[in-house]
């Protein structure tokens, strides 16, 4: 038998179909969720952040109506801070995570944001990379910051977001992805 050995071709990056996560969405955040991180927020988190938080906006992801991403983001008036984003495992790779830190980007920007931070922890180069890609640095970490592991976080900020500057940076990625 003849073995088919030519390389699989890579799945082109579709686009993310983004929308403002309901509280009928929760269950599916929530289960990516448990598959992302290694302690996962309490369901009434997001619906508290839903519900009540003016300063929260919540987005899912959806690839042919599937939920695979979601994220999140607090403006309060020039400041603003990224709480969550997270790509289903067999989603990566394929632009989704920064398709939608875009969409986090974009609702700071638009709602007055002029800097915008964000925690991760040490070890997660994959998340640092793509925000480093998007002109975030570290500014400072945090002792012991996760409770599970007691990990450090390093905190990340990307400032003057509105100036036009970062804003032809945004342009310019924004162009490799599809949008
Ligand atoms: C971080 C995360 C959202 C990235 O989503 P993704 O869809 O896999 O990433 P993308 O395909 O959009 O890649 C965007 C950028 O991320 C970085 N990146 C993605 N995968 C990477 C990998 N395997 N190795 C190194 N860098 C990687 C790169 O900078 C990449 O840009 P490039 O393609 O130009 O190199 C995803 O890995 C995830 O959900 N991780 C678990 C949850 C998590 O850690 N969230 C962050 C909490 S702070």
């Amino acid at each position: 038998m003849k073995l088919d050995l030519a390389p699989r071709p890579a799945q082109p990056p579709e686009r993310l179909d983004i929308a403002e996560m309901a509280l009928e969405d929760v269950p599916d955040v929530m289960r990516i969720e448990s598959l992302c991180f290694p302690s996962t927020w309490p369901q009434n988190a997001f619906y508290n952040e839903i519900e009540e938080n003016k300063l929260a906006h919540y987005f899912v992801g959806r690839l042919d109506g599937r939920i695979v991403a979601y994220g999140g983001i607090w403006v309060i008036l020039e400041d603003s801070h990224i709480t969550t984003i997270a790509v289903h495992p067999e989603f990566r790779g394929r632009k989704y995570g920064e398709q939608m830190f875009l969409a986090l980007l974009d609702e700071a920007i638009e709602h007055g944001a002029s800097w915008i931070t964000l925690e991760v922890r040490e070890s997660n180069t994959v998340a640092q990379n793509l925000y480093r890609k998007y002109g975030f640095t570290v500014v400072s970490s945090r002792h012991g910051y996760y409770s599970d592991n007691r990990e450090n976080a390093l905190v990340m900020w990307a400032g003057n977001v509105k100036g036009q500057l970062y804003l032809n940076r945004l342009r310019a990625l924004r162009a490799t992805v599809p949008h």
